[in-house]
């Protein structure tokens, strides 16, 4: 995940989330993320009529973490925590403990001070992360090892920026896509990763998204970067089923978010990007039908981490609406992360189709294989499989069928309009009005 420089909110206490195709754009080094994406944007457009085309963006690419990859990996945890460090061990709501995952690495971590913070919950709270800190502080921890999906993941990124904040905590939650200040924060504590769900690269990546009130806000920070990651195919044998399906929705979602914009001639994140696509559709159900499917479950989990760790967002435009209008429904009607976009893609790629057409015309030829037929029905008939897709893997794909009528788009919509999703996606032309349109032929 490429995190920009810097740029302060000012005044009181609102957090909004500035438009993030604004902010998650490469930027020039040294100019505030902003004003770079005007004179960004005037560029590009003076370049489309000079070369007839979009080039590559410029772009950074840092990723420190360690991948931890393939069976019995667990036991390597050991070399990567200093032996003398006080660890604070944070879990969810109680999956990890009952596989026996939690004793299997106390019993690794012998001779290090043991803490335990379970409770972290999906979609993490601003005030369950606040205990953790605490637990932090107080404990003099010197190493977070995190056990569980994204939310325990993205959790544990959020107490160890918060756990030597000095003032109001909150304050981390303003900064949208830009990343929180280096100097605001005075301290970290090192963090580690054992990922049981694999969906949302946040074992690779410096992003979290953390609920507070009625708002989900994502939190940037290159401090938050795991220091190593366990991906152990084995370890997510005990997932449900519906969040293996969430994890393929998310991990497609990633993908989609960053490959279907506008065309910029990349090829090499192009075509990592639809072998990504093209392994979900190929592994998708048998991820979900077949639980102790390993070589199903390891590409999943090496899909999911490689969609969203920055490698196929370095130097293409980039989306991230359908997440966005998704945050709104996850914090209003509690659906699950993956389900939302399984809700809302489909629409908003029918209702963004000029925006997107020749992406869109891309990825039903190359992911698809879709050929002989015109270009309209091609991308119909390209929108239509990813519905199929999902609906393939027992996720419903309407509001209605999650309860929720057309009486509460107004709602849905308010709500946008208050955290500052008013002008969204790649071309940042996405208004409240077609969000609205999205979510009513999503009913
Ligand atoms: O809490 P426990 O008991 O562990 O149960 C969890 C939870 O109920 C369960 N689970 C996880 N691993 C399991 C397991 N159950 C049995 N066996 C296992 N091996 O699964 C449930 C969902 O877990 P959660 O961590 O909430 O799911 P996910 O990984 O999908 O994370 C979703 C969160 O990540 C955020 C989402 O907004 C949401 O808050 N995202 C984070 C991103 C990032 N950091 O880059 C990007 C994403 O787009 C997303 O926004
Ligand atoms: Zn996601």
């Amino acid at each position: 995940m490429h995190c920009p420089m810097p740029k302060k909110r000012q005044g009181s206490f609102t957090p909004v989330w500035p438009n993030p195709s604004r902010m998650w754009r490469s930027m020039p080094d040294g100019v505030l993320a902003e004003k770079a994406s005007r004179k960004f944007i005037y560029i590009e457009k003076l370049k489309l009529k000079l070369l007839g085309g979009f080039i590559m963006l410029n772009f950074d690419f840092y990723n420190p973490t360690r991948i931890l990859f393939g069976t019995d990996r667990l036991g390597q945890i050991d070399k990567h925590i200093p032996a003398e460090a006080a660890v604070l061990i944070t879990y969810g709501g109680g999956s990890a403990k009952k596989s026996g995952l939690i004793d299997k690495i106390k019993n690794i971590l012998t001779g290090r001070k043991l803490h335990e913070f379970g409770g972290i919950e999906p979609n993490p709270r601003y005030e369950t992360l606040l205990k953790g800190a605490e637990v932090v502080r107080n404990e003099k921890i010197d190493f977070l090892l995190a056990v569980g999906g994204g939310s325990v993941i993205d959790g544990t990124k959020f107490i160890t920026l918060a756990a030597f904040y000095d003032g109001d905590a909150r304050d981390l939650l303003k900064f949208g896509f830009s990343p929180v200040p280096f100097d605001m924060v005075r301290k970290v504590i090192p963090l580690g990763a054992v990922l049981t769900l694999p969906a949302t690269g946040s074992e690779m990546n410096c992003g979290a998204t953390i609920s507070y009130e009625q708002g989900k806000y994502p939190v940037l920070s290159e401090l938050n970067f795991p220091a190593f990651s366990v991906l152990d195919p084995t370890i997510t044998f005990t997932l449900p089923r519906i969040q293996v399906a969430n994890g393929v929705i998310d991990t497609f979602g990633h993908v989609l978010e960053q490959y279907l914009t506008y065309p910029v001639d990349a090829r090499v994140q192009d075509r990592m990007a639809e072998g990504i696509l093209q392994t979900l559709i190929e592994i998708g159900e048998t991820a979900v039908a077949e639980p102790e499917n390993y070589d199903a479950r390891a590409n999943l989990v090496w899909s999911a981490t490689l969609a969203n760790n920055g490698l196929i967002g370095s130097g293409v435009p980039q989306d991230w609406a359908t997440h966005i209008i998704g945050w709104e429904l996850t914090a209003t009607f509690g659906i699950d992360h993956g389900q939302t976009l399984a809700i809302l893609l489909p629409s908003l790629l029918e209702m963004r189709r000029e925006q997107k057409r020749a992406k869109l015309l891309q990825y039903a030829e190359r992911v698809w294989h879709i050929e002989s037929i015109d270009e309209e029905k091609k991308i119909n008939l390209a929108i239509q499989r990813t519905r199929n897709f999902f609906e393939s893997l027992g996720v419903k794909t309407h509001l209605s069928q999650y309860g929720i009528a057309a009486d509460k788009i107004p709602v849905i919509v308010d709500h946008l309009k208050a955290h500052g999703g008013t002008a969204l996606s790649e071309t940042q032309d996405l208004t409240l009005d077609i969000s609205q349109k999205i979510l009513e032929s999503s009913l």
